[in-house]
């Protein structure tokens, strides 16, 4: 089957805004998500999340990677990757061990309807987390790093140039991305094996405590632990650092301590 990505033009194709009016829906309305495209084993962590607090280079992430980045990455990773190819990191709020809980439950509740659970998991993600996306396009017309990078939100919005000016979602060399991707090994991607469906390795998996326990939306129970449950009785990790070097005479500076001699 042809990669529905192929019917889009190349990001250098079009003006920025006319590109951004094809691609943006492309992505929202998540016909990526064919068949010929491959995803992450699951939802996964990008950085370790402690005390509410995520230490992700990126939010919790389950990528989707068109057929030709597929075979890049087959084929070692060796030479460019052909242009119009595709990587979409679809994004939710981490950690992901809210997604892989709430899939478990959907599995045990419809056992034998698999696209039930996909319907309601996507409805979660959409409503409650805010699915939204990054993508990657490669175009060795659009920049000296051959892609186009941009973000995506679920309403497909495109730019426009009225105040208050926000910055483009998308560019090509985009330099908030580039200062990270930048320092990938080949073609300014990230993207291995190890995280794909279908590829029998352990995926990259960080730490994550149960502080996100903590969803208003949930009745108590797992998903809604009590305070005294939660690492650090639920407190976030800037009241942890605050109480821990306010009640601890010798972390305080000398300026606090002289302050408090005056007073006594
Ligand atoms: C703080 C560093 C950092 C910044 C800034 C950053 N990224 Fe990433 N990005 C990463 C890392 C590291 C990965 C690999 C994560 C993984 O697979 O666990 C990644 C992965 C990706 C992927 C999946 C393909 C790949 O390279 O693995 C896409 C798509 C992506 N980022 C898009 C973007 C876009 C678009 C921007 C700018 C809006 C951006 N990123 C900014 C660090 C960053």
């Amino acid at each position: 089957m042809q990669s529905e990505s192929a019917n889009l033009p190349l990001p250098s194709a079009l003006p920025l805004l006319d590109y951004e009016a094809q691609l943006y829906p492309f992505i929202a309305a998540r016909t990526f998500a064919t068949d010929d495209w491959i995803r992450d084993k699951s939802w996964r962590d990008t950085g370790p999340f402690i005390l509410d607090t995520s230490y992700g280079v990126h939010p919790a992430v389950r990528i989707y990677y068109a057929p030709q980045i597929l075979a890049w990455l087959k084929a070692e990773r060796k030479g460019p990757i052909p242009d119009g190819a595709m990587v979409v990191k679809e994004m939710a709020s981490p950690p992901t061990a809210r997604y892989v809980e709430y899939q478990q439950t959907l599995e045990a509740k419809y056992p034998d309807d698999p696209a039930q659970v996909e319907t309601e998991m996507l409805g979660f993600l959409r409503t409650i987390r805010g699915l939204n996306w990054t993508v990657m396009v490669k175009g060795s017309a659009s920049s000296h790093g051959s892609w186009f990078f941009v973000s995506v939100g679920q309403s497909a919005a495109v730019d426009n140039i009225d105040a208050p000016f926000s910055p483009p979602s998308g560019q090509a060399g985009d330099v908030m991305c580039m200062r990270c991707h930048a320092s990938a090994a080949e073609e300014l991607i990230f993207s291995t094996l190890e995280n794909i469906e279908g590829f029998p390795v352990e995926p990259l998996i960080f730490r994550a405590d149960e502080s996100w326990r903590d969803m208003d939306a949930f009745p108590p129970g797992p998903f809604n632990l009590p305070t005294v449950q939660r690492p650090g009785m639920g407190k976030g990790e800037a009241a942890l650092i605050q109480d821990f070097s306010t009640t601890k005479p010798h972390l305080r500076t000398p300026m606090q301590r002289q302050r408090r001699h005056r007073r006594m």
